[in-house]
């Protein structure tokens, strides 16, 4: 996604092809630092409120000092300012720990038009195959030292998974543990659904990231006649599932057509569960 708009906090708006960092910023040398990512639609950006509080969550794990929420809002409000209602942005909040040696965060926001390919998917659907992560489900949580469930910007795992995919020929990944539970994906959570239960992967037990999409589906799955239920789950327990979703914040929920090569159900449910969440289909 190429950005159409960048505000940096202190400076405001700048030239999108304008350099903002320092050469020296720890979210370039060490991955250290967090992000949002939102969906702006109607020319706002939904879910804002879920998306700041786990940015604050991740920030107090990291012991990232930031801004206050109102410093944070006005930054995006800056940037998605006069942005065309009817065009689907992704709007990203990056803040670093800043330039080595000590120093305030950087913060930045960046908004990029949503690309097709990404809205398309949402029609088309995706071609998923599991990869291992060569720990146990619950390994992350229970080291107590590493904080789990936090969006950092160091996404070395997940830019590796997503050349494997290319390579494999296929759409996306789902990682599984060693102990054969399927996690999430490097961008997204799965969702699936068992009768009439929608299910997700529990984050707390996992040290996944805990979806803002995912949470709020399964918040008002009752609005589309279904139960919510956080669940461990097996590439073949997903297999027996009536339909089965990735969701994320820019994509939204897009169905899994395949995993690891063998087809699985179409749910007729994906047209009311996506009108459910607001995301347009093209
Ligand atoms: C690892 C990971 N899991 C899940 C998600 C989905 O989270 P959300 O619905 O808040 O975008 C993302 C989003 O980028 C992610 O990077």
């Amino acid at each position: 996604m190429v950005p159409s708009r960048v505000g940096v906090l202190g400076r405001g708006l700048v030239p999108a092809d304008e350099p903002v960092l320092r050469a020296d910023d720890l979210g370039v040398l060490r991955g250290d630092g967090l992000f949002e990512t939102m969906h702006l639609r109607a020319g706002r950006p939904w879910l804002r409120e879920a998306h700041l509080a786990r940015l604050r969550r991740g920030a107090e794990a990291v012991e990232l000092t930031l801004p206050d929420d109102a410093t944070l809002v006005e930054l995006l409000d800056s940037v998605a300012a006069g942005w065309p209602a009817e065009v689907e942005g992704a709007l990203r909040l990056v803040c670093t720990r800043g330039p080595e040696g000590g120093g305030p965060a950087t913060v930045y926001a960046t908004l990029s038009a949503v690309p097709a390919a990404t809205r398309q998917v949402r029609r088309d659907g995706v071609r998923v195959a599991t990869l291992s992560l060569g720990v146990p489900a619950e390994a992350r949580p229970e080291l107590g030292w590493l904080p789990a469930g936090i969006k950092s910007t160091s996404y070395g795992a997940s830019t590796a998974a997503r050349r494997w995919a290319a390579r494999a020929g296929v759409d996306d990944v789902l990682w599984v543990s060693s102990d054969g539970y399927l996690l999430e994906g490097p961008t997204a959570n799965v969702v699936w659904l068992v009768d009439d239960t929608l299910c997700a992967v529990p984050a707390g037990r996992t040290g996944i990231l805990p979806g803002t999409t995912a949470a709020w589906l399964l918040d008002q799955a009752g609005r589309v006649g279904c139960d919510a239920a956080e669940r461990m789950v097996t590439p073949s327990g997903l297999r027996a599932a009536d339909g089965v979703w990735l969701t994320s914040s820019v994509r939204g929920l897009v169905a899994v057509l395949s995993l690891d090569g063998e087809p699985l159900p179409r749910s007729p449910r994906t047209p009311a569960l996506q009108d459910l969440l607001g995301f347009p289909v093209p």
